[in-house]
Formats: C-alpha cells, sequence, structure tokens
C-alpha cells in the first residue's frame, strides 16, 4: 500500500527492552514484521556507536524478514559508513550523535560540517542509498543540504513537540509555520522533506497537514503506546490521525 503521507516506524525502543535484560526478547524483528502487516510504510533504526539498543546484527535480519524499506539512521562516521555500505538500505539518514545523550537532541549542523559529511553523502549516494539529513527547519541547514546534493531531508520536530507539551500555543505556532515554511522551501528546491522526533498521536495532525511533506518518521511514542494497545492497533491508529490530517 502506498500513502500521499508515508510512516516510518522506529524501532529502536523494542530493543531498548530487549537489551535492558540483555536476551532476544523483546525481538525489533517481530515489531518490524507487525509494522509490515500493518500498512506502515518503512522501517527506521539508529545504530548508535555505544549500541545501546539496535544491534549490527539486527539491521540484517529487519531487512530478511520483510520488503519494507529501512532507513538506516547514522551518525557521520567512517565506522556506520561501512556498516551502510555492507547492508545498503533503502535510506540513510545522518544524525547528530552525542554519546551522553537520551535521544537526538538537535538537528545535524550540516552547513559546519560540511567537510565531513560530503564525502560520506557522496559513497552512500554512489552505492544507491537515499541519504537524508536530520536537521533544524533553517534555512542556513537547508541551504547547506542543497550544497551536498542532499535528496531529502528530515526536519527536526523536536521543539514543537516541547512547545506542545508546555501548553505554549504561540510557540507551537511559530515552530509549525518554521517547519511548514522550510517544508515549501526544500520541495520548491527539489528536496523532499520529511519530519520526525517527539511526535504523539495529539501533535501530529499539524505537521502531517503541512502538504509537502512525503514521510514522519516516529518511533518512542508508538513503543510506548504498544505496551497498552499493542503495536498494530498503535500504528494503525497514527495511520488513520495522519491521513485524516491530509
Ligand atoms: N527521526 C530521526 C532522525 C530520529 O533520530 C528519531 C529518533 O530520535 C526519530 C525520527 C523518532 O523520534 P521519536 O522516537 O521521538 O518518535
Amino acid at each position: 500500500m502506498t500513502h500521499q503521507l508515508r510512516l516510518g516506524v522506529n524501532i529502536d525502543h523494542v530493543a531498548t527492552i530487549r537489551n535492558a535484560r540483555g536476551g532476544d526478547h523483546p525481538d525489533p524483528v517481530r515489531a518490524a514484521e507487525i509494522v509490515a502487516r500493518c500498512g506502515g510504510d518503512g522501517i527506521t533504526a539508529h545504530l548508535r556507536e555505544d549500541r545501546r539498543h539496535i544491534r549490527d546484527e539486527d539491521l540484517r535480519r529487519i531487512q530478511e524478514a520483510t520488503d519494507l524499506p529501512l532507513n538506516l539512521e547514522m551518525a557521520a562516521t567512517d565506522e556506520m559508513l561501512d556498516i551502510a555500505l555492507a547492508h545498503k538500505p533503502h535510506a540513510a539518514c545522518i544524525v547528530p550523535e552525542k554519546r551522553e545523550e537520551r535521544t537526538t537532541e538537535g538537528g545535524l549542523d550540516a552547513a559546519g560540517l560540511h567537510n565531513t559529511i560530503a564525502p560520506i553523502v557522496g559513497k552512500l549516494q554512489d552505492a544507491g542509498i537515499r541519504v537524508s539529513l536530520f536537521i533544524e527547519a533553517s534555512e542556513r541547514q537547508l541551504d547547506a543540504a542543497l550544497r551536498l546534493n542532499a535528496p531529502v531531508v528530515e526536519f527536526h520536530t523536536g521543539e514543537y513537540a516541547h512547545a506542545h507539551l508546555d501548553g505554549d500555543s504561540e510557540r507551537v505556532s511559530s515552530e509549525l509555520k518554521r517547519i511548514a515554511d522550510m517544508a515549501a522551501l526544500a520541495a520548491k528546491n527539489g528536496i523532499e522533506p520529511h519530519a520526525g522526533h517527539g511526535l504523539t498521536y495529539e501533535n501530529v495532525q499539524p505537521i502531517a497537514a503541512i502538504p509537502q511533506l512525503a514521510e514522519l518518521n516516529i518511533g518512542h511514542y508508538l513503543i510506548g503506546e504498544a505496551v497498552f494497545t499493542g503495536l498494530e492497533p498503535a500504528v494503525l491508529k497514527m495511520r488513520e490521525l495522519m491521513d485524516d490530517a491530509r
């Protein structure tokens, strides 16, 4: 099934729970199979340098278990580049990574890190991997993505999600406008805009309504909801909210 606005489900936190006990359960591959069965459009997985959730062998197992495109989130390092080139996921999303952070706390400084990122983008593209850059919705970062020839950018929606949690409607509006304006500018320049981070049932619809966005990547909230409702109903509900917003 293809959707106008694709939903990539980030299954990292199934692996977080698995790793808490060091065994094989719950298996992120089983989550990927459920996402495929209930109409998710892609699987997103972040192989972090400290392997705190997804492990190297999970990538191959996910690729073998489903036909869904795999979006590998990766730091701009030689180690991760080698792993991406070995696995050839459908897409690679370059993210900033700090060991001490709990999650990806801000966008990639694509402008400041041009010289580090450029060869990695080039090698991924040469291998036929669709590159995306996880950036703040700003003209400076979008301009850097253009100079790096990235076909896709993913806008970090963390500030928007925080404003929503704080009940700060002015900040919610200004964050939304920033993302909508940059999505329009990206599309005008031939870059496909995506968005993700901190999206929930409560805050997804205004983001999903931004017409240029082609994909949302959502993880933590969906896996959290799955504890109460099961993963399939959680994905289906998110899918329905996204479709209703269009
Ligand atoms: N997109 C990217 C690039 C991410 O790194 C993450 C995880 O931080 C997400 C989307 C999903 O964010 P969340 O787990 O908050 O839904």
